[in-house]
């Protein structure tokens, strides 16, 4: 008895090192050595086009990740058979210029390694670098991720977190995907660049858990602020208003600082201050950009790996919006 339940024990500490093991850094050294450097290239052109594509990706590659992992299915499109990942409510607001950005990077290796690389590998890739574009920190990108087969609107569901999500929800979703709380504090710092539209935080300004008041925890001037550009009816829906007020385009730790001083943008960010215990790593990120950087790009390829496919449940896609 004793035996074979150290052998089961040692199976499953085998299979989980391979499990593990799967992603590699040189996985392409061999058959596409160029893929990274022309992916960057076509990165710097893109960014300087519209910057707004660092944001828009980095959301995205996160919104691919949750949803039956990092497999590329948020980037397929609906058939008339089938509603796709980006077609779910939540996903409408993925900007064009994050797809723009995959299916430019995608063309290129076609190019010079047909077949080789796939679209989830290119997304992880290209994130990586516009976060790095826009001053964030680098970190080698663990390849070898096959693209999913399907991609379901109906699995997008519970997989992705509110804009009023509060911390036990989110500390539960995170859990969910093997990303800790720490994880969920540094990643919630990609929301030092980018954009959110009204319509996610206007309840939080006009009529905070049902009060018919702003959110007492915000500064009230930042408050006055958005409820300017955010009318409670009629608004302008395209209107949208910066992540960081201090420097949305900026990859930087002011994302921390400015919650310190009640300017979260939206509930899920302020959550973060809600208990000691995730206040004082806000407080430490927020006081060292080093350290932010450091904990963000380890957390990255830990998000990176989050139900990764391989050869006997994935494909290389041709085309990243084409199963
Ligand atoms: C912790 C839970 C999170 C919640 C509730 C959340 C929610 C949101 C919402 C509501 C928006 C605004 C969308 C819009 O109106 O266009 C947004 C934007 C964004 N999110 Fe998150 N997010 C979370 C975590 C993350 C993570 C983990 C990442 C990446 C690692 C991320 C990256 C971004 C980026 C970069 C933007 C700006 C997108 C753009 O400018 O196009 N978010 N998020």
């Amino acid at each position: 008895m004793v035996s074979s339940g150290l052998c089961f024990s040692l199976t499953v500490l085998l299979l989980l090192m391979l499990v593990t093991s799967e992603l590699t850094v040189d996985y392409y050294k061999r058959t596409c050595p160029h893929a990274e450097s022309i992916l960057r290239q076509v990165m710097v052109q893109k960014i300087r086009e519209a910057p707004t594509t660092a944001g828009a990706t980095l959301r995205l590659f996160f919104h691919d990740c949750f949803v039956d992992g990092c497999d590329a299915s948020v980037l397929v499109s609906s058939t008339p058979g089938n509603k796709a990942e980006r077609d779910e409510e939540i996903n409408h607001s993925l900007a064009g210029d994050a797809f723009d950005a995959v299916h430019r990077a995608k063309a290129a290796v076609e190019k010079i390694c047909p077949g080789v690389v796939s679209c989830a590998d290119v997304l992880a890739i290209i994130t990586r670098d516009l976060v790095q574009l826009v001053g964030g920190p680098f970190w080698e990108v663990r390849k070898g991720r096959k693209d999913g087969r399907l991609s379901m609107a109906s699995r997008v569901g519970r997989n992705l977190p509110t804009s009023t999500a509060s911390i036990n929800e989110l500390t539960r979703l995170f859990a969910s995907k093997g990303l800790n709380e720490i994880d969920l504090i540094a990643l919630s710092g990609a929301h030092t660049i980018g954009f959110a539209h009204c319509t996610e935080f206007t309840n939080r300004i006009y009529n905070f858990n049902g009060t018919r008041a702003g959110d007492p925890s915000m500064n009230p001037g930042f408050l006055g602020e958005l409820r300017r550009a955010c009318p409670p009816r009629n608004g302008n829906p395209d209107v949208v208003a910066s992540m960081d007020a201090a420097t949305p385009f900026q990859f930087d730790n002011s994302y921390y600082r400015s919650m310190q001083r009640g300017l979260g943008l939206l509930t899920s960010d302020q959550e973060l201050l809600t208990n000691a215990r995730t206040r004082s790593v806000v407080d430490a990120f927020a006081s060292s950009q080093d350290l932010f950087y450091e904990v963000f790009a380890a957390s990255m390829d830990k998000l990176g790996n989050v139900g990764v496919k391989n050869e006997t449940n994935g494909v290389v896609r041709k085309e990243c919006h084409r199963t």
